[in-house]
């Protein structure tokens, strides 16, 4: 008996078609926390602009501070799920946190918003339901309702993004289901755009349908106080479900939660197979995580910096000849045509010390592949200057500006 060696050369095949495609990605390995700047194995010092770091919280000493004392205080880990014996007082304390921050009655805590998704629409809807998403939404929200689709029998179907019209008709074709739910992104992680809340409230007030947010982008950025995509359009509390991340804003480490009714948060302690089958969020980083957001609400003025420095950056791209996609959110995405110009792009910027992922066919459409720069508060003035300067050289020598 040996290893089945027909198993590992099947997938050699297919990993040498990446290659051959130019969709392999390399790893590069972080040897500093992730931060502004980076130490980047290999190459250095390294300028990031494309990280989910949007408070620079990953680095902050009280964040650090806070989930070394959650370590000495519950320990490395849970050793449980929920139900059993892996429920920790600092879950109580983050989950009373984050429903206060977001503006809901309770919320859950997972060990990724990926789990959240998916153990939300996967436990709550059932044969009869229909569940409508927006085309941009992200691969966390598809996938759930995919597997929603296999267990319940439901319906779905994706409206064009943005399109109200497409939402509504969707709705109409639906209103004989038991229950009708339409899922968002708060803002959509390719575009930086954000979703037309007002209106999407608004439609399923008439459709009698249920609205999920994915605020994952948007938590600790959007609206003054960063509370997200519901303070930004002045609709906090009429949001049914809101489902977010810790790993991004909120400290950049791991972790998400279904934010919502009491019911239902206690409906997923009860029902939903990633809390009942998996181990609770680490108290590490649920301290760090809890420190997060108080961090934020005592100082809004890093999600003010944070607005700063995106607008700040978006001027200067465009004044360097670029074509960013217009918003108004840390995601700045430059369209520069084609899968290949936006790899060498992305290539060149590293070599000229500022890491920027470039995004090409099949993530976003023919013709539109993009390199796509995220800002953070912890850039400095000078961080943008340089990221800018170096778009500038990389453009001109792409014959891209
Ligand atoms: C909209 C959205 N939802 C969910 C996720 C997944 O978050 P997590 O890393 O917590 O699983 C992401 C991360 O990219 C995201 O952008």
């Amino acid at each position: 008996m040996g290893l089945n060696a027909g198993f590992g050369e099947a997938l050699e095949q297919e990993i040498e078609q990446f290659k051959r495609d130019r969709v392999y990605k390399r790893l590069n390995y972080l040897d500093s926390p992730q931060s502004a700047r980076v130490q980047m194995e290999g190459r250095g010092e390294i300028l990031i602009l494309s990280s989910n770091n949007y408070l620079g919280l990953c680095d902050e000493p009280a964040i650090v501070e806070a989930g070394i004392e959650g370590l000495r205080r519950y320990g490395a880990g849970t050793g449980s799920v929920r139900f059993i014996c892996g429920t920790f007082t600092i879950h109580r304390e983050l989950e009373e946190a984050l429903a206060r921050f977001v503006g809901t009655e309770s919320s859950l805590s997972f060990v990724s918003a990926w789990n959240a998704n998916e153990g939300l629409t996967g436990t709550v809807v059932a044969e009869g339901d229909f569940v409508v998403s927006d085309a941009l939404n992200h691969a966390s929200i598809i996938d759930s309702m995919r597997l929603a689709k296999a267990i319940s029998k439901c319906t779905t179907a994706v409206y064009k993004h943005g399109d109200m019209q497409d939402l509504r008709d969707k709705l109409r074709g639906a209103a004989d289901a038991r229950r009708r739910l339409i899922w968002t992104d708060g803002i959509f992680s390719m575009e930086g755009a954000i979703a037309k809340l007002p209106d999407i409230l608004e439609i399923a007030r008439a459709h009698d349908a249920i609205v999920l947010v994915d605020d994952s982008h948007a938590t600790g950025v959007l609206g003054k106080y960063g509370r997200g995509t519901a303070e930004h359009f002045g609709v906090v509390g009429e949001v049914d479900v809101i489902t977010s991340t810790l790993g991004k804003a909120l400290g950049g480490a791991a972790g998400g939660f279904v934010a919502g009714p009491e019911a239902l948060t206690d409906y997923l302690t009860q029902r939903s197979r990633p809390q009942l089958f998996s181990n609770a969020l680490p108290p590490t980083v649920a301290a760090s995580a809890l420190a997060a957001v108080r961090l934020i609400e005592a100082h809004p003025e890093r999600v003010q910096k944070l607005r700063d420095n995106s607008r700040y950056f978006r001027e200067q791209i465009l004044e360097a000849g670029f074509k960013p996609l217009p918003g108004e959110t840390p995601i700045i995405p430059i369209i520069v045509g084609e899968t290949s110009a936006a790899i060498q792009m992305s290539d060149a910027l590293l070599d000229e010390g500022v890491f920027v992922t470039g995004f090409g066919y099949p993530v976003v459409p023919q013709g539109q592949a993009r390199v796509r720069c995220q800002i953070s508060a912890s850039h400095t003035r000078d961080d943008l200057d340089v990221a800018v300067r170096a778009f500038k050289k990389v453009g001109r020598r792409l014959n891209l500006v």
